[in-house]
């Protein structure tokens, strides 16, 4: 069983490091509820062509990324790189849903083959949210503030948000017959890259890290001078509203986004402290996805931020988890077989235990008790045992035995009373 390793990019989350991921949900999940976004869970394996649709064939996602394998039965899966066109294939299955608005969020692992590096893995996390049924473009607003705002909550500072607008399918279209022409004219010029993406993807040009492309493209047609009157309205009422809001923004006329769904709002947020993986969260609106995979027009807009690059900005301040209330200290067959009884009971109270079944010598158990930096302890020895009760007292007072007691195990008032007194509950964060 030598040299099993992970695959290249997955990762371990031991419970040390899952303890500020906990902290950071745990957030995340309270403002979610505020803002009535409800949990939805979707299979993370799906079928292949679920990702061709919904994502895009001239993808990188789709081209190079998917971790797609055939099954026993012969079909085609893909483990899910993203969770928007799962969420899309659940509306068109559920027709219950195509009737109402519907605001959902989801966390969970994604899979996409890339070149793993500082913030970027083969299997990551995302949290996603999806407004599914809302054109408004105040809803593109009030989902682009749920993003911000779970930021903020986090303390993360150093946030930029680019917006731009991608315009409806139509703008998009004459845009890209003017924008291929002048391609073609300057392909010399271009990088490999760009050259591979001109009939493939060539929208996604517009966003290439290659400084002599991105100089190039300073004089090629502007998507924005392409949008209709209707695509400009709506893209005036969101910056207006996000200022009026105090959310800051920049305008990124280049922001194109990597999936293929996109129409009018695409946006990212950046941290300035997260290096060449900058982005921690990306999202826009879908109004024609759900109709392109077989489902009715039904307008959307989400975002998903990646988790990994969450927990790398978020503070110190998470770290903390909680500590053990009790530990449980003793000795002997007897004494054990009791505090396996009393710990039992204590899962009935809101106290974290602990249970030494080590059988060590005390002076050694005191010790883990301290090192865990219990805030009490219960030491049952065979006396203490023959007779069916325990003494329980606060590991860090420093007067002396005042708030040591003998308690029976029957005694199960006494004993809530001395909880109550002694540990007052640290669910604070
Ligand atoms: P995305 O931009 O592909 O959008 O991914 C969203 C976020 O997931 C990224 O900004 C990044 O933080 C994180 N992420 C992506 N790939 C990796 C990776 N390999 N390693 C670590 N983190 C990564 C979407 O997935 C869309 N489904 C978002 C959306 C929802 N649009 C509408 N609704």
């Amino acid at each position: 069983m030598n040299n099993l390793k992970n695959l290249r990019g997955t990762f371990d989350l031991l419970p040390e490091k899952l303890t500020k991921w906990q902290n950071v949900e745990e957030i995340i999940k309270t403002q979610l509820l505020r803002a009535s976004v409800r949990e939805i869970r979707t299979p993370i394996i799906e079928m292949t062509e679920l990702f061709i649709r919904g994502i895009g064939e001239g993808t990188d996602v789709v081209n190079k990324e998917m971790y797609t394998f055939t099954d026993r039965g012969n079909r085609s899966c893909t483990l899910r790189p993203e969770g928007t066109a799962s969420v899309a294939r659940a509306i068109i299955n559920d027709g219950n849903l195509q009737n109402s608005q519907n605001k959902f969020w989801y966390m969970g692992p994604m899979f996409r083959y890339e070149r793993p590096q500082a913030g970027r893995q083969r299997q990551f996390h995302q949290l996603g949210v999806e407004f599914i049924g809302y054109e408004s473009p105040y809803s593109d607003v009030s989902l682009i503030s749920l993003a911000w705002d779970i930021l903020e909550k986090l303390g993360i500072s150093e946030l930029n948000l680019e917006i731009n607008s991608l315009g409806d399918i139509y703008d998009r279209k004459s845009y890209q017959i003017s924008f291929l022409k002048w391609l073609e004219d300057n392909i010399d010029n271009l990088d490999q890259d760009s050259k591979a993406r001109i009939y493939k993807n060539p929208l996604r040009i517009m966003d290439t890290k290659n400084q002599e492309t991105k100089q190039l493209l300073e004089k090629a047609p502007k998507l924005s001078d392409f949008l209709s009157e209707n695509s400009l309205e709506r893209y005036s009422i969101i910056k207006n509203q996000l200022k009026s809001m105090k959310i800051p923004f920049i305008e990124n006329p280049n922001l194109v986004r990597g999936l293929d769904y996109y129409s009018h709002t695409a946006f990212e947020i950046t941290s300035g402290n997260l290096g060449s993986q900058a982005t921690v969260c990306g999202g826009g609106r879908y109004d024609n996805l759900i109709d392109q995979m077989g489902g009715p027009k039904i307008p959307a807009i989400g975002f998903a931020i990646g988790l990994e690059r969450l927990i790398l900005l978020a503070g110190k301040q998470f770290d903390k988890g909680r500590e053990t209330d009790i530990y449980i200290v003793n000795k002997g067959a007897q004494a054990q077989s009791l505090a396996l009884e009393l710990s039992r009971k204590l899962r009935h109270y809101d106290v974290i235990t602990e249970i030494d079944l080590s059988d060590a010598s005390f002076s050694k158990q005191l010790k883990k008790a301290n090192k865990c930096n219990a805030k009490s302890i219960i030491v049952i020895g065979d006396e203490e045992a023959n007779k069916r009760e325990f003494s329980i007292r606060s590991f860090n007072s420093n007067h002396e035995n005042k708030n040591q007691l003998t308690i029976s195990i029957e005694e199960n008032v006494k004993l809530e009373k001395w909880i109550c007194n002694n540990l007052a509950s640290n669910t604070s964060l």
